[in-house]
């Protein structure tokens, strides 16, 4: 008999081409991740869909308040299913989604403030990844026309470490949506725009990829090769 060789078919590559890069944009990569902000103050933060938060607040009494950023009243949180309460007051969220972007509010039983946050989810499932080693231009800047000079653009983390990237001899960081007025610190895409209905083609978070050059190889003890 005869031995074949056996193609894999296209439809399979494919589908393993899929799983690899979603294996690159799991919550084990970055874990969870923790966002602060100094006592009575309000941060904005970015993150990716999809990975777990915890927003700080050490206060044992906390309450937590939220409104999206459709601009409701705040409400008082509780048995959301995904939202939990931790013991020290902090605020963790499992699998956040799009949707529950908007402010999160953290009181004390006084009703005082001790910190606010205003996070904007972006939709992990419109990552728009490009690969340095491919060619591969990630999105371009570009100007909205909401009768100002708004800048769309792609605020960039610093690169990962080498050796938390799954894949040897490789690296990789995200980037989240902006938007910029002259002059105005930038905000977060969606925590930007708010109510406003429009959706720009530019509104995606990124994840570039690249490969390490010869010199970040001696600071990397853990890469094999
Ligand atoms: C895009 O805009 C950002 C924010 O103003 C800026 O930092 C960056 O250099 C710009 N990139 C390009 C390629 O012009």
């Amino acid at each position: 008999m005869m031995l074949q060789v056996v193609q894999p078919p296209l439809a399979m590559v494919a589908m393993l081409a899929t799983l690899w890069l979603l294996s690159l944009s799991l919550p084990t990569s970055w874990a969870q991740m923790l966002v602060s902000c100094a006592y009575k103050s309000l941060c904005q933060q970015a993150v990716i869909s999809g990975n777990d938060v915890v927003l700080q607040c050490d206060h044992l009494k906390a309450r937590w308040y939220f409104s999206s950023i459709l601009g409701e009243d705040l409400l008082l949180l509780s048995s959301v299913p995904n939202i939990k309460k931790l013991p020290g007051g902090s605020l963790q969220l499992t699998n956040p989604q799009p949707s529950q972007a908007g402010l999160y509010h953290c009181e004390d039983n006084d009703n005082a403030l001790v910190v606010e946050y205003e996070i904007d989810f972006q939709d992990v499932t419109t990552l728009h990844i490009t690969h340095k080693g491919l060619g591969q231009e990630p999105l371009q800047n570009e100007t909205l026309s909401l009768g100002g000079k708004e800048l769309i653009f792609t605020h960039w983390e610093p690169w990962q470490d080498c050796n938390s990237c799954g894949e040897p001899g490789e690296r990789k960081r995200l980037g989240y949506c902006y938007i910029e007025e002259p002059l105005e610190t930038p905000m977060p895409c969606w925590l930007y725009l708010q109510e406003e209905k429009v959706q720009y083609r530019r509104m995606w978070p990124e994840m570039q990829l690249g490969k390490l050059t010869n010199n970040m190889w001696l600071t990397c003890p853990l890469a094999s090769r």
